[in-house]
């Protein structure tokens, strides 16, 4: 279950957006795209996909367990996310339903996946809403989304696009929207489910601070091309590029800091945090 990019391009208007992007995300492990904004991650993302912009185009490679999912027809992609590859984005409110109770969308997830009734479908929607920590699973999945806070709306996202038990995540700057202590337990959430289910995963952010809380690998991306990649502790230590000493300088030094790292988080002292998921080291120890 892995994900291969190979020399990955998107132009927009005759401009290359994403100008030859590679990387490896061997099955369950946790590799980051970082890089400033305009660098090209959400393209990155949205073309691995299948949901680049009108007029967007990608060539080059994408492989999911060695098969070419790069330009397949999107009934074939739409499957492939609602089967293999879940999604969660930045802003919340763009992936919820404001008409539909927040039950009913984690069920709907559930039964795009399997088929079982609606009452099933809700009846797990219980289950997945207490398994992202919401509070109170039998009475919140009867809320409507402008009922609850952001960090529980990015909580609902993240029990949708786990709902269909996807092999690989890819959540793009999922927490960028929540104030910093907010985020943090939604980081830490998001690290425990997907190492607990042996998932791999892709991060995006441009918050090296964030990124190391989640994500054993990274990938620096600058103006669309990769500039540095390997260990994120290896990064922290001793990063090489301009790019990547700036991202270190501008890192959220609540979330991480040298001198007092968080002590489960994904550290330089600890990058992988206590529990590894089991089968996870050797696909870890790669570098993507
Ligand atoms: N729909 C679009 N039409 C034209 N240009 C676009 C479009 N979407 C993105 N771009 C351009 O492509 C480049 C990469 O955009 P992308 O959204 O991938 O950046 P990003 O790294 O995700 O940035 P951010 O951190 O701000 O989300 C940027 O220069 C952006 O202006
Ligand atoms: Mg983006």
């Amino acid at each position: 279950m892995s994900l291969r990019v190979t020399d990955l391009r998107v132009e927009i208007g005759g401009r290359a957006v994403v100008d030859g992007i590679s990387f490896e995300v061997p099955d369950g492990a946790r590799v980051g795209l970082i890089g400033e904004s305009g660098s090209g991650k959400s393209l990155t993302a949205l073309a691995i996909l299948g949901l680049l912009p009108d007029g967007a185009r990608a060539t080059g490679s994408v492989r999911w367990n060695d098969r070419e999912i790069l330009g397949l027809p999107d009934r074939d992609l739409a499957r492939l996310r609602g089967d293999d590859i879940g999604m969660v984005f930045q802003e919340p409110r763009t992936a919820l339903n404001p008409l539909h109770t927040v039950g009913r969308q984690i069920g709907e997830s559930v039964r795009i996946h399997e088929r079982v009734s609606r009452r099933e479908a809700l009846r797990r929607a219980v289950a997945e809403a207490g398994r992202v920590a919401l509070p109170d699973p039998e009475r919140i999945v009867s809320r409507y989304p402008h009922q609850l806070s952001g960090g529980q709306r990015q909580r609902v996202a993240i029990a949708m696009a786990l709902a269909c038990r996807p092999r690989l995540l890819i959540a793009d700057e999922p927490t960028t929207a929540l104030d910093v202590t907010i985020q943090a337990g939604v980081l830490s959430l998001l690290r425990e489910l997907v190492q607990d289910a042996g998932m791999s995963l892709v991060f995006i952010t441009h918050d090296l601070a964030v990124l190391a809380q989640v994500a054993t690998h990274a990938v620096v991306l600058e103006h669309g091309r990769v500039v540095e990649r390997g260990e994120v502790s290896e990064l922290l230590r001793a990063p090489s590029s301009p790019i990547t000493k700036a991202l270190l300088r501008d890192a959220t030094a609540t979330l991480w800091h040298p001198e007092h790292p968080g002590r489960d988080a994904g550290t330089p002292t600890n990058p992988r945090g206590p529990s590894r998921a089991h089968g996870e080291a050797a696909a870890g120890e790669e570098t993507p």
